[in-house]
This record gives C-alpha cells, sequence and structure tokens, in this order.
C-alpha cells in the first residue's frame, strides 16, 4: 500500500514512521518543516516531503502527485491551552486544514485515517464507548469533533481512531511527555503538584502505533477506542514512575485541577473501553507498569 502520513515530527507520528518503514508498505513521511528525526531512515521506496498543512495547494500536490491509498492524519495542533487562546489558528490547523486533506484524499481515492482524541468527551461519564455521546469543554475537543463530523459526512473511507494521555520513549524526538516531566523533576529533588482528580487509560505510543497499522491494513471502517487499559490519574501515574526509578515519592503532592489555572477546561474523567479494537485489530495493550520497564530499561 502507499501510505502518506501527517506530523511525521511529531510524538505519534515519528513512531508511526518509524514503524511503517519496516514494512513493505511504501511510505510518504511529511511534517510542516525539514525532517527532524534523525532516527527515521527512509529506504529506497519511502521518503520524506515538506507539507505545511495550512497550504491547500501543498496538500493538493502533494496528495496527487503521491496517490496514496491511504492517509493517515496525524499533525494537529495539540497543546489545549494554545488552542483555547489562539482559536482562528486552531481552527484552521485541526479542522480547516484536515477538510483540505480530505477532499485531497477523496479525489485519488484514498482512505482517509484520522487520529482523534478523548477530548471530544465531556469527561463527566467516562469511561467511554465509541457509540457515546460527545460534548467537548475546550476548543481543541471541538475543533477535532468538527473533523470527526465532516469525515461522517464526507462519504469516503474514514476511520477515526481516538486516543487517550499519550506516553512512551520521545527522546529521540527531544521532546519530553509526562513520565519525562516526572523523572526528571524527581532526579532533580524538585517537589511537584500532580493532579488527583482526573481520570484517563493512558496510552504507550507503540501499543497505538501498532493499533493504527493494523487498522490500515485490515482497511478498519468507523470509529475506534484505543488505548490503554489501566484506569489511572496522573498523579497515580507518577507514583509508579517514582517506584519504577526508586526515587522519591514524597516530592509528589496529589491536587485537584482547580489548584491549577489553565485556560483550556480539560474533561474530568474520560479513559476508553477498548473491546473493539481488541476484536477487530487484534489490539493488545501493555500494562503501564510493564512499559514503564521497556522504556526506562
Ligand atoms: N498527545 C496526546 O496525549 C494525545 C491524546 C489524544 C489524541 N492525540 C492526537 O494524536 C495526534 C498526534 O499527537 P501528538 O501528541 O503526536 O502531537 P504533536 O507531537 O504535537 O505532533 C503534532 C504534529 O503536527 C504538526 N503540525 C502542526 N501544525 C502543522 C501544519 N500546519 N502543517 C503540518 N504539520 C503540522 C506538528 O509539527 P511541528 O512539530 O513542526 O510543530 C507536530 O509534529 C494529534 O492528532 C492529537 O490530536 C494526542
Amino acid at each position: 500500500m502507499k501510505i502518506l502520513i501527517t506530523g511525521a515530527n511529531g510524538m505519534l507520528g515519528s513512531t508511526l514512521t518509524e514503524q511503517l518503514l519496516k514494512t513493505n508498505h511504501k511510505i510518504l513521511g511529511t511534517g510542516k518543516g525539514i525532517l527532524r528525526c534523525n532516527h527515521l531512515i527512509f529506504n529506497e521506496i519511502s521518503s520524506y516531503a515538506t507539507l505545511d498543512i495550512l497550504n491547500p495547494n501543498d496538500i493538493e500536490d502533494t496528495v496527487a502527485k503521491f496517490q496514496p491509498d491511504a492517509i493517515i492524519h496525524a499533525a494537529a495542533m495539540t497543546q489545549v491551552d494554545d488552542c483555547e487562546q489562539n482559536k482562528e489558528l486552531c481552527s484552521r490547523i485541526n479542522t480547516v486544514a484536515s477538510k483540505q486533506l480530505m477532499a485531497a484524499a477523496q479525489k485519488c481515492g484514498a482512505s482517509f485515517y484520522y487520529i482523534s482524541t478523548d477530548f471530544v468527551f465531556s469527561g463527566e461519564d467516562g469511561p467511554y464507548k465509541e457509540t457515546d455521546k460527545t460534548g467537548p469543554i475546550n476548543f481543541y475537543g471541538k475543533s477535532k469533533l468538527q473533523t470527526e463530523e465532516a469525515l461522517k459526512e464526507s462519504g469516503m473511507n474514514w476511520c477515526i481512531i481516538r486516543t487517550v494521555l499519550l506516553y512512551g520513549k520521545t527522546d529521540h524526538i527531544n521532546r519530553s511527555n509526562f513520565i519525562y516531566w516526572v523523572r526528571d523533576n524527581l532526579l532533580a529533588k524538585k517537589p511537584i503538584k500532580v493532579v488527583d482528580d482526573q481520570i484517563r487509560t493512558p496510552t504507550y505510543i507503540p501499543d497505538l502505533v501498532a493499533g493504527i497499522i493494523k487498522a490500515v491494513e485490515l482497511q478498519a471502517r468507523g470509529i475506534y477506542h484505543i488505548s490503554g487499559s489501566d484506569t489511572l490519574t496522573p498523579y497515580e501515574m507518577s507514583i509508579q514512575v517514582a517506584d519504577y526509578l526508586n526515587l522519591d515519592k514524597q516530592l509528589i503532592s496529589p491536587v485537584d485541577a482547580s489548584t491549577f489555572t489553565q485556560v483550556g477546561r480539560r474533561p474530568q474523567k474520560t479513559g476508553f473501553y477498548i473491546n473493539k479494537a481488541i476484536q477487530d485489530l487484534g489490539y493488545q495493550p501493555t500494562e503501564f507498569n510493564k512499559a514503564l520497564k521497556i522504556i526506562f530499561e
């Protein structure tokens, strides 16, 4: 298959591209600027191209030239507070550009795999299954939901893969994520306050990547929830990190989300039921404590 990925420099997109390069598929990894992930070794059939999705002509040209069978759309404006403070830009990236990419995909008959989020839900009544009612409480969630809705009405071959709080090895992209933040603060003996009234099913990035690749290869359609299977608060996650690394957990204080003044509201209780992905895609989540072992070994 010919597979085009957006957001190949990102936390998810870089691991996704790395794993797809190990398959027999022909890959076009794309990102906003130059390729920043030195660990991505493109082979004789695959390559990287700069594609700023804010430029509709570039979208049209790149897709028409590559003629993908599938597009995996992982690029997005992902920082919740930035989205809240700059709604216009968030809308342009997460909704308008996504629709332009969908139109280009439709023109060449490519299937569209859209990476979405638990933030399309309100967080009042999680964990959620695929058929549950959406109701985002921040602009980021709204912008992602608008693209989901456009896809459903598009008449094209689509699959929405929603996921929750990603974690994994990200040192190769020079980016931190929650578990590194905990480790680094505890190593520096800095006290940290961690939210204990938000519930998630955190997702180990390689698990999600395997699920996405399976969905593409099986030409899965409809909505899939792909996340971890452990239900944890960020505080509980941080305690497990401290325990695993033998660091001082006395430095970690549990707090309510109301302790922080964040412009973008976070849903309180999300997390997913993942039975559909397990059944249809053979999805197998790694337990949180086992994933920590792989990450830090
Ligand atoms: N991280 C999570 O916990 C989480 C949870 C649920 C769902 N998701 C979803 O998963 C997907 C991947 O998220 P992530 O955590 O990997 O995010 P990320 O690391 O922020 O990656 C997003 C990528 O999108 C790219 N991008 C932004 N604007 C662009 C533009 N105009 N043109 C082309 N590329 C652009 C960014 O490029 P630059 O790096 O060059 O800025 C970045 O590489 C997103 O769709 C997100 O909504 C993430």
